[in-house]
């Protein structure tokens, strides 16, 4: 059973391809994170976690959300993080949850996507390198499911002493002060249709008056500005000029399909005639 959470749809994208490659079947927790809801998940086969990386780990929330709920069935636990480059101590924790879970850990291994933070300080990918991005990260799927499916472990990076001594303090002093609400606010263009209420993990958006309105509950996971249907949402003057992420605006570079990839040149000269 592949288990995930998803802002703006990488690790969704990545969390149904391993589902159709291992012929598992996928659960997006979203809304049971939403409503607390800790009801025991029953799998045959192993459990597979997938998660976005914010700020060098799994999403806190999610990991909390992990370690809560009861896994039962299968005793063989894998977890796949993806990030924009820097998975940070995820394995390390990851590990921890497992053990926590009494669960037999089978590796962890690390996927990059594009980066959907637009309104960090990094400048936005250009559209090769999110091409580049998601063709490697098809052929690492391929990888990953071959090794689930032979019941295999994965081979998961060695996390250094100095990455958690510097990660374990940072994270949550730059969750407090940096990933807040206040900046983001909604356009005339917004319809008051709440899906930026519906997709946000914490709860964190009521609409009022036909508009949204932003709490001090925060994670900065881009899941509201990402998938408002009518590009209503911004953050300060950032957005403006960097924009968005979802995956679905990308998708298209996988071609018609996307199990089968095909690599920037074969994949340019193909649509190109
Ligand atoms: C709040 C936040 C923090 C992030 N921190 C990191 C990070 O520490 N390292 C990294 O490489 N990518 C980081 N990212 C990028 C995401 O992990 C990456 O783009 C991921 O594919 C998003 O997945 P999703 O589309 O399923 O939400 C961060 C993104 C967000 C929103
Ligand atoms: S998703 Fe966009 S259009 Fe819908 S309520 Fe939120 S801001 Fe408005
Ligand atoms: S309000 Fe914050 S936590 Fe909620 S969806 Fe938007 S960015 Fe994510």
């Amino acid at each position: 059973m592949i288990l995930y959470f998803s802002a703006t749809g990488n690790t969704e994208f990545l969390a149904t391809e391993l589902a159709k490659k291992t012929g598992d079947q996928c659960l997006n927790l979203l809304e049971r994170i939403k409503n607390k809801d800790y009801s025991e998940i029953y799998s045959e086969k192993p459990f597979v976690i997938c998660a976005p990386v914010y700020v060098c780990e799994m999403p806190r929330f999610f990991s909390d959300y992990i370690k809560k709920v009861p896994l039962k069935g299968c005793r063989d636990i894998y977890f796949i993080v993806n990030s924009a480059g820097y998975g940070g101590i995820s394995g390390y924790l990851a590990k921890k949850a497992a053990r926590h879970k009494k669960l037999r850990f089978m590796g962890y291994n690390e996927i990059v996507m594009p980066r959907n933070y637009f309104i960090s300080h990094y400048p936005v990918q250009t559209k090769d390198e999110i091409r580049e991005r998601l063709v490697n990260a098809c052929e690492k799927v391929n990888e990953i499911a071959d090794k689930i499916k032979k019941g295999e472990k994965l081979q998961s990076r060695y996390i250094f002493l100095f990455e958690k001594i510097i990660t374990i303090p940072f994270n949550p002093v730059w969750s407090k002060y940096k990933m807040t609400a206040k900046a983001f606010y909604a356009a005339d263009s917004c319809i008051g249709c709440g899906k930026c209420a519906r997709v946000c993990p914490l709860n964190n958006i009521i609409i009022k008056d036909k508009k949204p309105v932003w709490g001090d509950k925060c994670t900065h996971c881009m899941a509201c500005i990402g998938n408002c249907p009518k590009d209503a949402i911004f953050y300060g003057n950032v957005t403006s000029e960097k924009g968005k992420y979802n995956f679905r605006d990308y998708k298209y570079m996988l071609g018609d399909n996307q199990s089968a990839p095909v690599k920037n040149k074969e994949y340019q000269r193909r649509k190109n005639g």
